[in-house]
C-alpha cells in the first residue's frame, strides 16, 4: 500500500520523505488556507521535494474553469495530478483532462456510486473521505471495501486507484492495508503515531542506561 502525505506543510513533507516514506502527497484548498502565505510557492516547492504524484486542487466549481486551472496546475510539474471535485462538472473535467493525458484525483467521495462514476470517467484515484463519514455514524471503512469488492471485479480493464483518505488514527491504516486499498494519505500526527510504541522507547532508555553502566567501569569504551 503507498503512503501518501496529507499535508501542504513543507516541514512535514520533508521529514517524513527523508525517511523514505513518501509516495505522494495529497493537498485541498483547506490544507493550503492553513500554511498561509502564497499556495504557489507551496505547490512549486512540494512538486520539487516530491517525486511521486502530487494531488493538487482546482477551486473552479464549473467545466472549462477547471480545466483552465488543472492545466495551470500541471505546469508545477510532471507528477502533479489534478484534484477534481465528485460532481458534474469535475466528471467532465475528469474525463477531458484523463483524455489529454493528465491524470486526476476525484475528491469528495462518500459512496460506492460516486467511486464507480469517477473510475468510469477515467480518474487515476477516487478519494472516498472515511474519517467524515464516522464523524455521521457510518462507518467509512465499510464504504472501502464495497470499493474495493466493486473494482476487484473488473481490475483487467479499470486502473484506478482507491485512495483512503480523512484517515484520523492509526487502526484506519491498518483496516485499509487489511482490506488491499492502494493508498492511504494521511496527516501527519497519523504517521507519527504510527512510528511510535511504548515498548521501544522505553526498551531505547534501558539499552542506553546499561550501556551507561558499563562506560561507568571503562570511559574508553566506544562503538
Ligand atoms: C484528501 O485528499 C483530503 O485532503 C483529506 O484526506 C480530507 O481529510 P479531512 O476529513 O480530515 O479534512
Amino acid at each position: 500500500m503507498k503512503i501518501f502525505l496529507d499535508t501542504a506543510n513543507l516541514e512535514s513533507i520533508r521529514k517524513f520523505n527523508d525517511m523514505g516514506l513518501l509516495d505522494g502527497i495529497t493537498t485541498n484548498p483547506s490544507l493550503m488556507s492553513k500554511e498561509g502565505g502564497n499556495p504557489k510557492d507551496a505547490m512549486e516547492e512540494i512538486t520539487k521535494i516530491i517525486r511521486g504524484d502530487v494531488s493538487l486542487e482546482v477551486v473552479s466549481t464549473e467545466y472549462s474553469g477547471m480545466i483552465e486551472e488543472g492545466k495551470r496546475l500541471r505546469q508545477y510539474g510532471e507528477n502533479v495530478v489534478v484534484k477534481v471535485p465528485m460532481t458534474p462538472d469535475g466528471l467532465k473535467a475528469c474525463k477531458s483532462l484523463s483524455s489529454e493525458g493528465i491524470p486526476v484525483n476525484v475528491t469528495l467521495i462518500f459512496s460506492a456510486n460516486q467511486a464507480l462514476l469517477a473510475a468510469k470517467s477515467g480518474a487515476k484515484y477516487v478519494s472516498p473521505f472515511i474519517g467524515r463519514l464516522d464523524d455521521i455514524g457510518q462507518n467509512g471503512m465499510e464504504l472501502i471495501k464495497e470499493i474495493k469488492e466493486i473494482f476487484e471485479h473488473y481490475k483487467d480493464t479499470l486502473k484506478t486507484q482507491i485512495l483512503v483518505a480523512s484517515v484520523r488514527h492509526p487502526l484506519h491504516v491498518i483496516d485499509a492495508a487489511k482490506i488491499g486499498a492502494d493508498v492511504v494519505t494521511l496527516p501527519p500526527a497519523v504517521l507519527d503515531k504510527m512510528l511510535q510504541h511504548p515498548l521501544t522507547k522505553i526498551g531505547l532508555e534501558n539499552f542506553l542506561a546499561d550501556w551507561d553502566k558499563l562506560k561507568s567501569g571503562n570511559p574508553d569504551i566506544k562503538i
